[in-house]
């Protein structure tokens, strides 16, 4: 047989396989979502979320210590709040659970860069991720709030923040505020390509964070819609958004590669909790090989074009690159 294309030629030997790989990644990429919550001597694993835990302020420097030795440089706080009302005011309270947290975690593992989530669901009596009127979330009032929030986490110590409440200015609100208390330098992550997803299953339980009436499709996006994603991140870089992200990753990949080519800022894929835990339920029932199935995942976001994964697997797969396995 006469072929000039042999593509298996470059598929020979480990070596050779390696050399051509179109897709190279580092684990100063990853970010680690880690929940705390009020209390103390708490560590307790989240049931739908077997491998990750809810801390409380003084058991969270085990997990960092963890996050050291594996490589894993960046972490996202999620606060767990004891107290909930209608306006979130756990969400921007000067002594809040994260805001105890960043200064707990600044003061003694300065080492970290800290991304704290930016959004109301943890923290209202309803769910909703902003202020009620009637039984849709108020917009604009809601912004004053994320604002506020946002600079309560950079006051405590926050690096960056990642407002992922999906109401519309919330970028433009949360850049003013930030620059007018001369905070010009803390970068923005927007959630900005977030769908009304059932893969955040898992995360609403882990952070009682579920809706007490209703959904979030007044807010999130429509599942069905691709354009639609580009129109949102375009408006977040607009805003003064300096890293955009699509969320969740793994049935989202075609937004990942659309906006990777249209913008000039770097884009982050999120790999959510129900990713997660379907990973590790079928992994239990050894129905699937999990290191092989994460690997998969993670380099599939890259390779659709994110820079950025953001992961509950992320120590695992700090030590797989270490390994030589991916990247
Ligand atoms: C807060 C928030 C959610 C997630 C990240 N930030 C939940 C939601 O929007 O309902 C989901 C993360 C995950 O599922 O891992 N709004």
């Amino acid at each position: 047989m006469e072929l000039i294309q042999r593509p298996r030629r470059l598929r020979g030997s480990e070596t050779l396989r390696k050399l051509v790989r179109e897709t190279r990644m580092d684990k100063s990429s990853l970010i680690y979502p880690v929940f705390v919550k009020e209390g103390t001597g708490i560590k307790e694993e989240i049931p739908s979320m077997e491998g990750q835990y809810r801390y409380s302020i003084d058991m969270l420097e085990q997990e960092l210590e963890a996050c050291k030795k594996a490589g894993v440089t960046s972490i996202m706080l999620f606060g767990i709040p004891d107290h909930k009302d209608e306006i979130g005011s756990g969400a921007y309270a000067e002594n809040g659970i994260v805001q105890r947290a960043l200064r707990m975690a600044k003061e003694k593992y300065p080492e970290f860069y800290y991304i704290t989530d930016v959004c109301m669901c943890e923290y209202t009596s309803h769910g909703h991720c902003g202020v009620l009127c009637d039984h849709d979330v108020d917009n604009d009032a809601t912004l004053e709030l994320l604002a506020k929030t946002a600079l309560s986490h950079v006051k405590a110590g926050a690096d960056m923040v990642a407002p992922s409440d999906m109401m519309d200015g919330r970028i433009a609100a949360i850049r003013e505020m930030l620059d007018a208390n001369g905070y010009t330098n803390i970068p923005i992550m927007a959630y900005s390509v977030k769908y009304a997803s059932a893969f955040y299953g898992p995360f609403r339980e882990a952070a009682g964070s579920a809706p007490s009436f209703g959904d979030r499709k007044s807010y999130q996006m429509d599942f069905h819609n691709r354009r639609e994603g580009m129109k949102e991140a375009l408006l977040d870089i607009d805003e003064g958004a300096d890293i955009v992200m699509v969320k969740p990753a793994m049935s989202y990949l075609d937004l990942v590669a659309d906006i990777s080519m249209a913008v000039d800022v770097p884009v982050a894929a999120y790999s959510v909790s129900g990713e997660y835990a379907m990973v590790k339920a079928a992994a239990k029932n050894g129905w699937i090989d999990e290191n092989r199935i994460v690997a998969e995942m993670a380099v599939s976001a890259y390779r659709a074009g994110a820079q950025i994964y953001i992961t509950y697997y992320a120590k695992e797969l700090a030590r797989m690159m270490d390994e030589g396995r991916i990247g």
